[in-house]
């Protein structure tokens, strides 16, 4: 399985997003493929946020490593799903989508709901971790059961 995560600038929800499902697919014994990406260029080549890669350190996931990279058009052909994290991601991401296959690979990464940027909230930073882990063991589960 080969999944990728996108927000805006890669640095804060994607990174956990990332971080988490590459550690809970690890601790499955599960060979998946998991990276992250940003529609936005600013970040690129930097490390997560400072308060992206602590939240995740508290739970005991290291993302400090990532680096951050724009989302680019070979990514719909490399991933089998996209989760984006909020409705501007679905409409970017979907705005470089080729053909129906690509379309059909992107979807929100909460199936109703956004994850909301902490980015100019501190205190977004702990519920955005919560809820990043929940929705990422939903989708061991979801994908690890034989069809
Ligand atoms: P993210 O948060 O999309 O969760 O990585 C943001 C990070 C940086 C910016 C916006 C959102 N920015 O404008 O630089």
């Amino acid at each position: 399985m080969k999944i990728l995560m996108v927000c805006l600038g890669n640095i804060c929800r994607s990174p956990l997003a990332h971080g988490v499902l590459e550690h809970l697919a690890k601790e499955n014994g599960l060979e998946w493929e998991i990276d992250s990406a940003g529609t936005g260029h600013w970040h690129i080549g930097e490390k997560p946020d400072h308060r992206s890669i602590a939240v995740a350190k508290n739970y005991g996931v290291d993302i400090s490593q990532q680096s951050c990279r724009q989302f680019e058009i070979g990514d719909f052909d490399n991933y089998d799903h996209i989760f984006v994290m909020d409705y501007s991601n679905l409409s970017d991401v979907k705005a470089l989508a080729r053909h129906d296959e690509d379309h059909g690979k992107v979807s929100l990464f909460l199936k109703n709901e956004i994850v909301p940027d902490p980015y100019y909230d501190d205190n977004l930073f702990d519920p955005v971790y919560k809820m990043v882990e929940r929705r990422c063991r939903e989708i061991i589960a979801e994908m690890n059961t034989p069809a």
